[in-house]
């Protein structure tokens, strides 16, 4: 308890000083808060089949639990064991193939997801994925929103499977009351919550696992635990899967309760490529993802984005009246310009891809591909919300639809001036590269969290 205590007032003052004002400028590394929350990627978990990392993300004042980004790597036939955790996530599918199997409505569903999809797996819900594509690697960029969470650590899994490593939460309990629960013998106990040491993230034995699961979660449900049976006797290899037993027993007791079957209506995924983009011109697209077109992202408060600019455009300096956005440079280069309110520049960073960004709400800010090539980037944002960006520059922009002589005195300038110089700008939103110039130098690298170049 006294433990629990004590890593809660540590967050709370690492929250209280990563908050905007007081803090120390520290001169070259920028603001005090990084020292606190804007730390490298943490390597959560690592096995032989995979890797997950963390990037710690920001409140602004007031907000303790802040949404973090993830990356999760999975090698080919390999299986994020069953766990649920204290956060929201929501996945993106960067590149490979997926199925998530998960309890839903006390039922167990499987999805299949592919590169470009959106899908949520709500706090405290059980899941597992697959990687089931052949041969592939599968990459997986999600928000860990830990508005729900418990507060200690960046999130925090609660394995359902598992045995030594990593240990399930059954464990936890008393044997006794566990062998009454699943009314088995203890060595059978034994057996299932001592067996797999492999990790949270396993190759799965067989190349047919997936398809046989596939196929048995297709059947009704007393087939399927029949034919689960028959798959676990032939399968006596030592690596079986020790949480299958487990989840047919689970499986198993739910389906003695409740007999009868159902329908379940299974929750949809969201694909962010097959649409068309909200904004296009000739210098990009942009495409934002909210409750509207997924309504699971009401539940969670977030939404989701893709731009794509080419070589040398813009996105507009605009501002985010409503919602924090995180960004993820899928390909490409380019930089990012955040705005303080006094009119200074917060962070004017390169960036590749792999890297980071964040955008507090209210501050003004930019996104520019270099010259090199088209930059294409992924994020979030916590609103699931219609995001009103409010653009400052180019056509549709607040100075444009302001354009009067109250703006023009506000820049002591006359209203004719004023309106020749708003008016220059024809494109909006997206806008072409500027006539060459160099840019300034770099500021100290605040809100920018770097270094996921291999992960991506
Ligand atoms: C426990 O298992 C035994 C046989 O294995 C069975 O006869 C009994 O009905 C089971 N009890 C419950 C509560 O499921
Ligand atoms: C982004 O735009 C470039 C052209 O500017 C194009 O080659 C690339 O395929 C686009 N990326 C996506 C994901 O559509
Ligand atoms: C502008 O605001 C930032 C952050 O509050 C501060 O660090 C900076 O010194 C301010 N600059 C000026 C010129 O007031």
């Amino acid at each position: 308890m006294a433990r629990i205590l004590l890593l809660l007032a540590f967050y709370f003052l690492a929250a209280t000083a990563n908050e905007y004002e007081g803090e120390g400028e520290g001169g070259g590394k920028g603001r005090g808060g990084e020292m606190f929350l804007l730390q490298d990627s943490k390597q959560v978990l690592k096995t032989k089949a995979g890797e997950m990392r963390v990037m710690r993300g920001f409140g602004g004042r007031g907000v303790v639990n802040p949404m973090h980004i993830g990356f999760i790597s999975m090698e080919p036939k390999s299986l994020f064991i069953p766990q649920y955790i204290d956060s929201d996530l929501i996945l993106f599918i960067r590149r490979g193939e997926a199925k998530i199997g998960w309890i839903y409505k006390d039922e167990l569903v499987e999805k299949k997801l592919k590169i470009g999809d959106v899908y949520r797996i709500p706090a405290g819900y059980t899941f597992y994925m697959v990687n089931i594509a052949k041969g592939q690697r599968l990459q997986i960029v999600c928000s860990i929103d830990t508005s729900e969470s418990l507060g200690l650590g960046a999130f925090q899994s609660f394995f359902i499977g598992g045995g030594s490593h990593p240990k399930s939460v059954l464990a936890g309990f008393d044997p006794r009351t566990l062998k009454s629960a699943f009314n088995v013998s203890s060595s059978e106990l034994d057996e299932i919550l001592t067996r797999q040491q492999k990790g949270p993230i396993i190759y799965i034995t067989g190349a047919d696992e997936p398809s046989k699961w596939a196929s048995i979660m297709q059947l009704k449900q007393k087939e399927r635990l029949e034919q689960v049976k028959s798959m676990e006797d032939e399968d006596e290899e030592e690596s079986t899967w020790t949480w299958r037993k487990l989840l047919k027993s689970v499986v198993g007791k739910e389906k003695n309760m409740k007999g009868g079957k159902r329908t379940v209506q299974l929750p949809d995924s969201y694909n962010i490529y097959d649409r068309k983009p909200n904004y296009k011109n000739n210098y990009g697209w942009s495409i934002a993802v909210d409750e509207n077109d997924y309504y699971p992202l009401s539940h969670s408060g977030i939404g989701v984005y893709l731009v794509n600019l080419t070589a040398g455009s813009m996105m507009a300096p605009h501002v985010n009246p409503t919602a924090i956005e995180y960004g993820i440079v899928l390909s490409g280069s380019g930089s990012i310009q955040v705005v303080f309110p006094n009119g200074t520049s917060a962070m004017n960073a390169e960036v590749k891809e792999g890297d980071v960004f964040w955008v507090p709400r209210y501050f003004p800010f930019c996104q520019i591909a270099s010259r090199t090539g088209p930059m294409e980037f992924f994020g979030f944002t916590t609103s699931a919300r219609k995001n009103r960006p409010q653009f400052l520059a180019g056509e549709s922009s607040v100075l444009q639809s302001m354009s009067g002589p109250e703006l023009a005195t506000a820049f002591g300038v006359s209203e004719e001036r004023f309106r020749h110089f708003v008016e220059a700008q024809r494109e909006s939103v997206i806008l072409p590269s500027a006539p060459k110039k160099k840019m300034t130098t770099e500021e100290p690298v605040a809100p920018l969290i770097r270094s996921f170049g291999s992960l991506i």
